[in-house]
């Protein structure tokens, strides 16, 4: 008994590691341990025998059954593991398309002159900020001294959400300005930042786009003054047109969260449609600007007495537009392939300030 218990251990030790599919692994396990398998027949003989030879026949054969589930519990495991192998190589698709057959895809202007502005003000020293598209009440009003009843509100056909149950109802941001209350929130002076990003108003014509792009900027510390605020504007514009001077007109202007408040107008002319900033007989206003006003420092735990600063923010889009021509805002998000061949710009070239910004 004991030599046949080992003969069947041997072959079906040999079957099972030669079992070639799951299917034969199947086979050999009900020729085993099935109703009428070997392995099963043996151990009905059990009933047939004395008290003693079950003693010692019975573990035996348990061993037998014990030894070939695991046998063949193994042996499944690699056919399976080699079943998915062969399955994924069958299957597999390869998603890489060679690039010389097809047009390479270019950098959208908004990217571009956002990539543009962010290594500028690196260069200047500025960090770029960032906060969410999705903004509440305090951040994107009330933080930047436009309390619940104040006109300005309207002024910016808000996109509102719906309220949630505590009736809180969050805006989609209709200016950068709230990354300043974040950035002044969440760290000290001083503090030089932009903070580039999309914007949202209910608006829309040759020059306004529901979605938008500004750049804010905010610079606090204890001796900040608006001879900075007017030097970093020049530094910037100049860098940014790509010119020798520009001259700059600052005119007074109301922003609820700065005080004095003022709109920044680039000295330019006009020339059958496409502009020349630097020089020339005519303005073209481009920017809003002034010293953060005392209750934005102060909602944002800053002493006044102790720190003050300058902020601007500029619409990204129209820059882009005056800098590179383009006439109607609409097109930029149209994703229409040819506008972008035409005004995007090659994919590897970012813009530095020692290779040139746009060249
Ligand atoms: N948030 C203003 C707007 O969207 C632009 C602006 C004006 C930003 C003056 C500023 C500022 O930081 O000082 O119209």
């Amino acid at each position: 008994m004991q030599e046949q218990i080992s003969a069947l251990r041997d072959a079906l030790t040999a079957q099972i590691g030669s079992a070639a599919d799951l299917q034969a692994l199947e086979d050999i396990r009900v020729a085993a341990l099935g109703k009428k398998g070997s392995v099963s027949g043996l151990m009905k003989g059990l009933g047939g025998m004395s008290p003693e030879e079950r003693k010692e026949m019975g573990p035996a054969l348990n061993g037998l059954k014990t030894e070939v589930a695991d046998a063949l519990a193994a042996r499944k495991d690699v056919l399976e593991d080699a079943a998915l192998e062969a399955r994924l190589t069958a299957e597999r698709v390869d998603v890489t398309l060679p690039v010389m057959d097809h047009p390479a895809g270019t950098i959208h202007p908004v990217s571009q002159v956002m990539d543009e502005i962010a290594e500028i003000f690196a260069s200047l020293g500025f960090d770029v900020a960032e906060g969410p598209d999705l903004e509440s009440d305090f951040h994107n009003f009330t933080a930047l001294n436009i309390p619940e009843e104040h006109p300005a509100r309207q002024d910016h056909d808000t996109f509102y959400l719906t309220p949630d149950e505590n009736g809180d109802r969050k805006v989609l941001r209709t200016h950068t300005s709230p990354v300043q209350i974040r950035t002044m929130l969440s760290k000290k002076p001083p503090i030089r930042i932009i903070a580039p990003g999309r914007t949202y108003r209910n608006d829309s014509d040759a020059t306004h786009t529901p979605m938008f792009h500004q750049v804010e900027g905010l610079v606090i510390d204890r001796d900040t003054h608006l001879g900075h605020l007017k030097g970093t504007l020049e530094a910037f514009l100049k860098a940014f047109f790509e010119v020798d001077a520009v001259t700059l007109r600052l005119r007074p202007s109301y922003f609820p969260f700065t005080e004095p408040s003022m709109e920044v107008d680039v000295q330019c002319s006009f020339n059958e449609g496409s502009v020349k900033i630097g020089d020339g007989n005519d303005w073209l206003e481009i920017l809003g600007s002034g010293m953060v006003h005392p209750n934005v420092l102060r909602a944002c735990n800053l002493d006044p007495n102790e720190y003050q600063g300058f902020a601007f923010g500029v619409g990204i889009d129209r820059l882009a537009m005056l800098k590179y021509g383009m006439n109607d805002l609409r097109a930029f998000f149209d994703a229409d392939l040819r506008w972008l061949k035409h005004y995007g710009f090659a994919a590897l070239d970012l813009p530095t300030i020692a290779g040139g910004l746009s060249k």
